[in-house]
């Protein structure tokens, strides 16, 4: 199916854009019945008359789609009709719209596609799917007057995309800080509260359904950047690029499993708590994006998102900063926004416009590549603990390699590691990342481990 972009407003031109539904219930088709889609057949039963009555038709499940049929489903799953076969949702004409919580990139995306192109509207969760095809999915809702919605795809429960493409339309937004990622906050938080290992806090995290069986995703840092790819196209008209843990990559990602106990205590002792952050920028010519660990400190409402919790802040020109923090998964709380999106979507086919409501929004911010800024052009203030030869001298010669950069030490502290091995902990003042990754190339000989290096963000 053709992804080809199109103008999203010439549509707008014709004469006739309404398509009047005639005042019988709405069908969904139920891409996936795990965990969010679960919850979704849940709302929708228990939540059906306030349903009909803000969507003003009855709103049901028309059939799902799943790939094993012998697997228990909730109970509202029952009179539903479950199918294997694709073919019989989209052979269903009764079908106006269709509900995508099966995850993955190629078949989700290839099925949406498909959807859109026969006009029908869409409600996904789908990051990953919305940060790899998003743009050409936009194109083609607004191509065909369907609605594409999104909002359980960022943060969950959180409203962060209704909050970017309705509240905040009026405003031009300049920054986006998140933490995005409930499974790596839930082990940061114990590895702070405990001072846990990170293989510790990782196990106890997936004994309790905090993390999947293969968590690579997650504490690998790259499902807190889809989800600010996903913001960052909403909030700056941005278009995704690709995403790689490569020094050299556009987008920095970074995860958490470098970081150490160590870091977590010297953290606390200089006044800060490490999480896993999500920063975007818009600088005019040039958009700054990055999912990576930061030190904030201990009394920023930054700490307080604590466990599996989510959190977000928008900045906009006019509006100032705009905080939200909630639950950033799980089958009703991510169930809610999806449903939300069913009303809305809805909504809009039993008026008639079908693709208004979300669709022209989208499509209105136009979206396009600018260039990001490269990871040495940052400048922030950085924390870095080295494990050195216990030799005289080292301190004068770590103090040396960044002041020849030009980066100024703010805190310095020495401690005595294992085997002859000394523990040196510093913070900088501002510096470029340039400066930093220079002198600690140069710094490689003393260093018994690559040290490491985190940013801080203490002005959040
Ligand atoms: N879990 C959360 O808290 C959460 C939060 C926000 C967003 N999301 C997003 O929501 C989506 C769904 O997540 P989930 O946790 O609900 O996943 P899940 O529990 O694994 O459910 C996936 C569902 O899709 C079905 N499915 C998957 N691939 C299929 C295929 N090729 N053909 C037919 N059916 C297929 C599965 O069928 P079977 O049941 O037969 O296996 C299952 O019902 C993902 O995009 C995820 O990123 C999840």
């Amino acid at each position: 199916v053709s992804e080809a972009p199109s103008n999203p407003n010439s549509h707008s031109t014709q004469p006739e854009r309404r398509r009047p539904h005639g005042g019988r219930p709405i069908r969904v088709g139920l891409l996936g019945a795990g965990v969010v889609g679960g919850g979704v057949l849940a709302l929708l039963a228990q939540h059906a008359r306030q349903i009909e009555q803000r969507v003003g038709v009855r709103v049901e499940v028309g059939r799902a789609l799943v790939r094993d049929l012998g697997k228990p489903r909730v109970p509202e799953a029952a009179g539903v009709p479950f199918t294997t076969d694709a073919e019989e949702l989209f052979g269903d004409a009764s079908l106006d719209l269709f509900v995508e919580v099966m995850g993955g990139t190629d078949e989700a995306g290839t099925l949406l596609a498909r959807a859109l192109s026969s006009g029908r509207s869409v409600v996904t969760a789908n990051k990953a799917l919305l940060a790899a095809r998003g743009a050409g999915l936009f194109a083609l809702a607004a191509a065909n007057r369907a609605d594409l919605a999104f909002e359980a795809a960022v943060g969950g429960g959180i409203p962060i995309i209704r909050t970017l493409r309705d509240a905040a339309s009026s405003d031009e937004v300049v920054g986006i800080t998140g933490i995005l990622n409930g499974t790596s906050n839930f082990i940061l938080t114990a590895m702070t509260d405990s001072r846990a290992p990170f293989a510790e806090a990782l196990a106890d995290a997936q004994a309790r359904g905090f993390a999947e069986a293969d968590p690579s995703l997650d504490v690998g840092g790259f499902d807190a950047a889809q989800k600010l790819l996903v913001l960052a196209m909403l909030a700056f008209g941005q278009e995704p690029v690709p995403l790689s843990h490569d020094p050299s990559s556009a987008v920095l990602v970074e995860g958490i499993t470098a970081i150490d106990a160590a870091d977590v205590e010297a953290a606390d002792r200089l006044g800060f708590v490490v999480k896993h952050l999500v920063v975007g920028r818009d600088h005019g010519e040039r958009v700054e994006l990055r999912a990576h660990p930061a030190l904030v400190r201990k009394l920023s409402a930054w700490a307080a998102v604590a466990g599996s919790l989510n959190a977000v802040k928008i900045e906009g020109r006019a509006l100032g900063p705009l905080f939200m923090s909630g639950r950033g998964a799980g089958d009703l709380p991510t169930a809610v926004s999806v449903v939300a999106d069913v009303v809305e979507v809805a909504r809009s086919i039993v008026a008639g416009v079908p693709g208004l409501s979300t669709g022209l929004a989208t499509g209105a911010r136009a979206v396009a590549v600018r260039p990001l800024v490269p990871r040495a052009d940052l400048e922030l203030r950085y924390y870095v603990r080295f494990e050195v030869h216990d030799q005289p001298g080292v301190l004068a010669r770590i103090a040396g390699a960044l002041a020849e950069h030009r980066v100024s030490i703010a805190e310095i502290v020495q401690s005595e590691g294992k085997e002859g091995r000394a523990r040196i902990v510093l913070t900088t003042h501002r510096a470029r990342e340039g400066a930093m990754l220079a002198s600690l190339a140069e710094l490689a000989p003393i260093s018994v481990a690559a040290p490491v290096l985190l940013r801080i963000e203490d002005t959040l």
